[in-house]
Order: C-alpha cells, then structure tokens, then sequence
C-alpha cells in the first residue's frame, strides 16, 4: 500500500508540469511521411512541413543511406547480439570509427550509442587517474560553458568531483575562461575546458580556434595540462563547407571531439574521436561503452554511408543549397519584420517573441496552417527570451522557404490581432 503514496508523489511532479505548461510527454505522433524530396510528416491523417528537425541535410530519407543501413542489416543481424568486448565486436564498426575519424583528421574514433552516452562517459573518464590498479578521481578542475548541453552538465555530475573542481564561465565568453584560469593556477593537475560546439538554443557556436589559443597559453601552469573537449553534435555535417562542423569554421581543432550521427548525419549514435591513446583509454574506462549496447548494425551501416555522402560533391552541394535555404529565410523574415534572437549561420534560427504565451500561439497557429516548429520557453531561455526555434534543412528548397515566411508572417498577424 506504501507505493501509493510514492505514486501520490508522482502524480503531483506530473501536475506541477502540466500546470507549468512545460510537459513534454504527450508528443504528437508521427504515422508515416509522404515521398518526395521534402517529405512531409503525417499526423492524424494531415500533412505537416517540418520546419523543427534535426536532420539538416534531408539524410534520413537518401538512398544512400538506406541501402547502408538494408545491406548492413542482411549482413549482420538486427542487433549487436552483446556488448563488443563479449562477444568480438563487427568490422562494420571499426570502419565506421575509422572513417568518422578520418573525417574530422584524427588519430582515432570510437562509436557510442548516443552523443549523450559518449559525454557521460568521457568526462567522467577524463577526469580520473591512476592509483596502483585501479582509476581514482584525479586532481581535475573542469571548466565548462555556462550554457553547455544537458549531457555536459550530467557527465560532469557523474564524474562525482568536489564543488571546487567543477566551475563555468560565462556563455562564449573567452575572457571570463580565462579570468577562471588565471584564478586556478598551479591549483590542479589537470583541466578540462568544456564546450558546446553549436548551442542548440540560439544556433551560436563556439570559437574553438579561440579556446585552442586559450588553452596553449596556460597550458603550461597545469602538470598535466588543459584538455579541450568539444561536442558539437549540432554543427557536424551541417555547417562549414566541408560539414566539419565548428572545427572548420573556427580554424580550430579540440584535444577530443564528440559528435552525433543522429543529426545531420541521418542514422543514430554518438562519437568521440582523438589521439589514439586517448581512445584506447575510453575503451577500457567508459562505462556507457563496456556496459552497453553498440548502435545496431543498420544503424552503423546508414552512418558510414551518410559520412560517405557528406564528404562527397554530393555532400558538398547539400551543403551549399543549406547555406542559400538559411540565408535565404533569414532575409525574407527580417523583411517581414522578425527579429532573431542570435545571428546564427547554422540550420537553427531563433525567431525572438519574447514572451511565452504569443510563442505558444504562433507555434499553435503554425500548426494549424501545417507546419512544425518548436517553442521554446523559460527556463530553458532566459526569462523574456521566449523564441520559435525554426530549423532549415537542404530539403527544403527556396519555395518552401518561401512559402513557410508567408504563412509565419500571416499567423503572427492573427496572433496579434
Ligand atoms: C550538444 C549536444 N550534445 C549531445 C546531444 C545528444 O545527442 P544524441 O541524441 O546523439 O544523444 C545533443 C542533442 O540535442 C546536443 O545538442
């Protein structure tokens, strides 16, 4: 009888949410897509545009990757069948670390089940050192963007360090980086600088060719250094010419990048890729690794031929077609008299309301014309910073685009008048 009354606990924490206006579980149900080269997502039998995905370049739906994802999936099974140190690991998945890492030009890449699973894991691992045989907390101080990614925050709880060992500095602000440098020196052995590479509020991405200089500056205070981590799970294949992400627009480069194939890149998964002591390390550390699940097969399969795709001319021209679609919606929105939140050069556009029941009524009204775009509200933004989160893709083209302003500008109207 006790569990009722863990339940009557429950229950409130599901009221407080719904009366908060900020639950998330009853998410509208997808049945299918319609063809075509910006297929459309059906709900309750209607057709919606989807302005709000992640999957910048149209990916989950090439061919390519299917046949990846059809052929790898016939060759080894639905499943991984075990962790891989169990039993033995698929080639198909040393390719696709071996070809993820040669794509962002490092030593070594290892695949995890999700960017998510690869952040718990490697912070947690960066963090510790040596005693006799076994890893113990090191003498580690982390130094993580205020605004980070959920998955930082949690893989820097999990790394269970002391209040002293775990500080931030203001949002993209390098000099407050080093104001917290300058205050540590000589404190710690070790550091770990944390970012976000594209934050996924605002569509800003971190400088990485700034926090490398950074780094090399006071790396030499610290016995065994500063460490760069970047996740930049948003901008890998969705910005830079070449789809390197915020590396490549920043002329930067991290000591250990994570990054997502279940964005941009279409498939499922996460990865980390560095020097390749640094990886064989992770594969004797990481729990989310050694105790979980691989992504399955298909999903590798669709992930290696997507990596493929993107670092081809096809690549390269859905590349292009997503910075004039960006470029484009940019232009025709200020026109219509929007403001964005953030100038952002990323698929993420931030369409500033400031307030949450206007964004509420635009997004619902969008709805109703057919499209799909995501509100976003305090706490998630700062208080008056309420936004339309619209995400472009390459599968758009420009009457789409065209079309989707069209329709914002009519609906603000209505919610205004
Ligand atoms: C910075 C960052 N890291 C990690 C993730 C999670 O990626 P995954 O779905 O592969 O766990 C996201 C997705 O929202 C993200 O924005």
């Amino acid at each position: 009888m006790s569990k009722q009354n863990f339940y009557k606990v429950l229950k409130a924490e599901l009221k407080r949410v719904d009366e908060a206006k900020v639950a998330k579980r009853n998410e509208k149900i997808i049945e299918g897509f319609t063809g075509g080269s910006f297929p459309k997502a059906l709900i309750k039998g209607k057709k919606y545009s989807i302005f709000n995905s992640n999957d910048y370049l149209g990916l989950r739906f090439a061919k390519e990757l299917r046949q990846g994802e059809e052929a790898a999936s016939k060759k080894y099974g639905s499943g991984p069948g075990a962790v891989r140190f169990i039993s033995g690991t698929f080639d198909l998945y040393r390719q696709l670390e071996k070809t993820v890492a040669k794509f962002h030009q490092r030593e070594e890449g290892m695949v995890f089940s999700s960017a998510f699973a690869a952040n718990l894991a490697v912070i947690a691992c960066l963090s510790k050192g040596q005693s006799k045989d076994s890893l113990v907390l090191a003498d580690t101080l982390i130094i993580s963007d205020e605004l980070n990614h959920r998955s930082i925050i949690d893989g820097v709880r999990v790394a269970g360090l002391s209040k002293e060992q775990k500080l931030i500095y203001k949002h993209l602000d390098y000099d407050s980086l080093e104001q917290v440098l300058r205050e540590n020196l000589g404190k710690f052995k070790r550091v770990l600088v944390i970012t976000d590479g594209i934050f996924s509020m605002l569509g800003e991405y971190a400088d990485i060719g700034k926090l490398e200089k950074i780094c090399d500056k006071y790396d030499r205070q610290f016995e065994e250094g500063i460490f760069l981590i970047a996740d930049d799970s948003h901008g890998v294949g969705a910005c830079g010419r070449n789809g390197r992400g915020c590396e490549e627009l920043s002329s930067g480069k991290s000591d250990l990048l994570v990054g997502t194939f279940g964005k941009a890149f279409g498939s499922d998964g996460g990865y980390a890729v560095g020097d390749k002591i640094l990886i064989d390390y992770l594969r004797e550390s990481a729990a989310t690794y050694i105790y979980s699940n691989s992504v399955s097969p298909g999903v590798a399969g669709a992930a290696l031929a997507a990596l493929k795709l993107v670092d081809s001319a096809k690549g390269r021209k859905l590349l292009r077609n997503l910075r004039k679609n960006i470029n484009h919606f940019k232009k025709l929105m200020k026109e219509k008299g929007f403001v964005f939140a953030a100038e952002s050069i990323h698929p993420i556009q931030p369409i500033l309301i400031a307030e949450p029941v206007r964004t509420k009524a635009l997004t619902d009204e969008l709805y109703k014309r057919g499209y799909l775009v995501t509100n976003i509200n305090y706490p998630v933004v700062p208080k008056g910073k309420d936004e339309i989160r619209v995400q472009i893709s390459a599968a758009q083209n420009r009457k789409d685009i065209e079309k989707f302003v069209k329709e914002a500008g009519e609906a603000w109207q209505r919610v205004n008048g």
